[in-house]
């Protein structure tokens, strides 16, 4: 893994942001998956303002969100498709046909997940996989368990990761849907090079599991330590329990 430490959260984005930059200038057709959370925030804010100094062109990029939750469909407004719409697909110059993004509104989320994977697959892969990691070591919904599922899935979220989402549901952990769809840690793993964004003391310890612990389910993010070209963009806070 290749571990760089920032000393801002901004300086983290903004390097981060420069990395996704000169993917789609050496790409310009590359497929990149997606996170929402608030880590990534920053970054997209950073990619809108390089886009508006047309310093990055997203015309043929294709993406693929990571997650969204079951049972809401997409102009629902906690959903991850319309926190994608704010804070970077209606800003930029991606057209809406080449956004894939996981249907929670539709009767088989079974079949959602497979039409899914072929979708990944059919444009060759995903060539920059961008990540934020759940306090408790989660990545997309791939959540701490005794197993972990390789593809595309339904999840049973953790009362965790709902308390987590709960403001994007007025507030309140319990109007946080129960299921979620995501991408699997097979899907992630397969991407040809992965960038995580992690800031701030509270994300410092699961930083720590993920970076030096042993590959463990109940964390989920250790399995990135298998991966190849692997970045993880920290800034001071968030690294402070590797030294
Ligand atoms: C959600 C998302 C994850 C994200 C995590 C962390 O659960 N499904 O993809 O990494 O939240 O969120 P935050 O960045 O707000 O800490």
């Amino acid at each position: 893994m290749d571990v760089r430490v920032f000393a801002t959260p901004d300086e983290t984005a903004r390097a981060l942001a420069e990395r996704i930059a000169r993917l789609i200038a050496a790409k310009p057709d590359a497929a990149l998956g997606l996170p929402t959370g608030k880590s990534p925030v920053a970054t997209y804010a950073e990619l809108r303002r390089m886009y508006e100094a047309g310093l990055v062109d997203f015309s043929r990029v294709r993406t693929f969100n990571l997650d969204e939750f079951a049972g809401i469909g997409p102009s629902h407004p906690g959903s991850f498709r319309r926190f994608m719409d704010e804070h970077l697909f209606r800003h930029v110059n991606l057209p809406a046909t080449h956004i894939q993004f996981l249907n929670g509104a539709t009767p088989d989320l079974d079949a959602e997940c497979a039409r899914y994977e072929e979708a990944i697959t059919a444009v060759g892969g995903i060539d920059l996989q961008f990540l934020g990691i759940g306090a408790n070591g989660h990545i997309g919904f791939n959540e701490p368990a005794d197993e972990l599922v390789a593809r595309t899935h339904r999840v049973a979220l953790h009362d965790v990761t709902r308390r987590e989402n709960a403001a994007l549901f007025g507030g309140e952990a319990g109007g946080v849907p129960r299921e979620a769809l995501s991408m699997g840690m097979g899907t992630i793993l397969k991407a040809a090079a992965i960038v995580m964004i992690a800031t701030g003391e509270r994300k410092a310890s699961c930083v720590r599991g993920m970076v030096r612990g042993p590959l463990t389910t109940r964390l989920p993010a250790s399995f990135l330590q298998t991966h190849r070209h692997a970045e993880v963009f920290l800034d001071r806070d968030a690294a402070l329990l590797l030294s």
